[in-house]
């Protein structure tokens, strides 16, 4: 049986624009994996090479943060605008895990890590198509409005750089998600729009694993070179990630990922609001 590597798989996902179409060859391509491993057979490694910037849909138009129009949360166009933005996250999302899959294939690694980050790309997957329901239930899509450009920055930067990939990708960008969810789904509970509600709460659940994961292997690679992880991620983080860290952060949710607070507060916009 010879299909494709792994990392042939993640460059394929990566070089598909249409997000039905991406995250629908994510979950086969995780489920051809999975069930491979369950059945003690490993799909080989391999190499491929990831492209510079993954394949997009011609829209949503992107657009430069500052330009994107603000979200007013209490009006029907302000969720919609609000969970157009987290379709645009999730399908980032997507191309960043199976980026990281791909891009690092010459550092040795524990089949674990794939295990974690082909998990993680399949739940993003489920996360863009549950998010696109909503809006395709408010009678919009993904698409229908402008969206950020400039996501893939913190995967540019941090595309020769594992550890600093980690720290910044899943230790910075998504704990911040845990915090900022609650807060998204008190905005839905109040508006009675139940299916943006269940699908933001199998989000939130899910995402704490990805934290972990970053958080687990960030550690791991620290033991692997004998170095303090508090100290790398701190110097990673600096050079890599441009601006403070914003609190309030979800300490609860930070904690269970494996992120104490010792790691991210030296890093706030300012340090001496801790309370
Ligand atoms: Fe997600
Ligand atoms: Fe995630």
């Amino acid at each position: 049986m010879s299909g494709p590597t792994l990392a042939e798989m993640a460059v394929e996902v990566l070089s598909t624009a249409d997000g039905r179409d991406k995250t629908a060859l994510s979950r086969a391509h995780a489920a051809t994996w999975t069930a491979a491993r369950t059945a003690g057979r490993n799909i080989p490694l391999g190499h491929a090479t990831p492209p510079p910037l993954p394949a997009r849909p011609d829209r949503p138009e992107l657009l430069d943060p500052r330009e994107v129009p603000r979200r007013r949360p209490g009006s029907e166009k302000g969720r919609i605008a609000m969970l157009h933005a987290v379709a645009h996250i999730e399908l980032n999302a997507v191309d960043l895990h199976w980026d990281i899959i791909a891009r690092f294939t010459d550092t040795p690694m524990p089949m674990g890590f794939y295990d974690d980050w082909v998990k993680s790309a399949d739940e993003e997957s489920k996360h863009f198509n549950l998010i696109c329901d909503c809006l395709e239930e408010m009678g919009s899509h993904y698409g229908a409005l402008p969206a950020h450009a400039g996501m893939w920055r913190a995967a540019e930067d941090t595309a020769h750089d594992l550890m600093g990939r980690l720290a910044v990708v899943p230790m910075v960008l998504e704990a911040r998600g845990l915090d900022v969810t609650p807060g998204m789904i008190a905005i839905f509970e109040r508006a009675g729009a139940t299916r943006a509600v269940d699908a933001m709460q199998v989000i939130y659940a899910e995402e704490v694993h990805h934290v972990a994961y970053g958080s687990k292997w960030f550690h791991f690679l620290c033991g692997r070179h004998d170095v303090d992880p508090k100290e790398v991620f701190h110097d990673l983080v600096r050079r890599y990630f441009h601006g403070a860290l914003k609190p309030p952060f979800n300490e609860e949710k930070r904690a269970e990922a494996g992120l104490p607070p010792d790691f991210y507060w030296p890093l706030a916009d300012n340090a001496t609001t801790r309370g």
